[in-house]
């Protein structure tokens, strides 16, 4: 357990789930990717509890997941040591089963994530969310702050993928670089990918090349 000034962040368990998956489903409900993946506001809320509830569970079973002391917010990490083995079958009957009739567009909007993820070793953050009544003090950035101070020990990268531009300017303050843009067919809606290099004598290393196009695995 650690204690960011005010913030303690601590690893989160089974026994979170319920509060962490509300979390992560209110935060994510509003926004341009929200609107994109689901425009009816109360489909999208139904659909977004099953989708984080797989989110929580599989980051419990294969990645890690922090919270904060008051249960306020949440980050899903997975190590990405060696390069992706890519999109499965089994993640896409996950999908479907949690998404419906939205499924096309998340099944696209991961592909993309799939295909452009750096293949150099690092950790990869896959979702942060604060609760929206608790958001803008400075609670994300403790929690953010934390896992980078382990990260920065070990001389790991960090990667994500920024869904709008006031989490982008976040991320930006603390270290990562924007690549090329991934867009969202047909609306054109950017989604950043940023890179937190680990540090080296003259400043953090640069953003990766882009992986060579993967085939998914059947
Ligand atoms: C992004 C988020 C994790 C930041 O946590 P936080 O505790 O609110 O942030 P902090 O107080 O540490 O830092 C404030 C900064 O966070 C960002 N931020 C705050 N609220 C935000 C929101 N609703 N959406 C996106 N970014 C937000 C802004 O950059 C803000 O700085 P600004 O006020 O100068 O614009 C949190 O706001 C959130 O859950 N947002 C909705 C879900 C989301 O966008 N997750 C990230 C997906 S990549």
């Amino acid at each position: 357990m650690t204690n960011t000034s005010t913030v303690t962040v601590r690893r989160a368990s089974a026994d979170d789930a319920g509060p962490l998956i509300a979390v992560l489903a209110e935060a994510f409900h509003e926004g341009p990717v929200a609107d994109w993946l689901i425009p009816d506001p109360g489909d999208r809320r139904a659909v977004y509890y099953r989708y984080f509830t797989d989110a929580f569970y599989q980051g419990l079973a294969h990645g890690h997941v922090d919270t904060t002391a008051d249960l306020s917010a949440v980050a899903i990490w997975y190590p990405r040591l060696e390069p992706p083995q890519g999109y499965t079958r089994e993640r896409q009957e996950a999908l479907e089963r949690a998404t419906g009739p939205y499924a096309a567009k998340f099944t696209l909007m991961e592909a993309m994530f799939d295909a452009f993820h750096p293949d150099e070793p690092h950790h990869y953050l896959a979702y942060i969310a604060v609760n929206p009544e608790q958001q803008n003090r400075g609670i994300g950035a403790a929690l953010l702050s934390d896992y980078h101070r382990q990260l920065d020990t070990l001389g790991l990268p960090a990667y994500l993928e920024a869904s709008n531009t006031r989490n982008r300017s976040l991320y930006l303050r603390l270290g990562y670089t924007p690549g090329p843009p991934l867009i969202l067919p047909t609306d054109g809606i950017p989604i950043w990918r940023m890179w937190r290099g680990h540090q080296t004598p003259t400043g953090r290393s640069p953003f990766p090349p882009s992986p060579l196009p993967r085939r998914r695995t059947r």
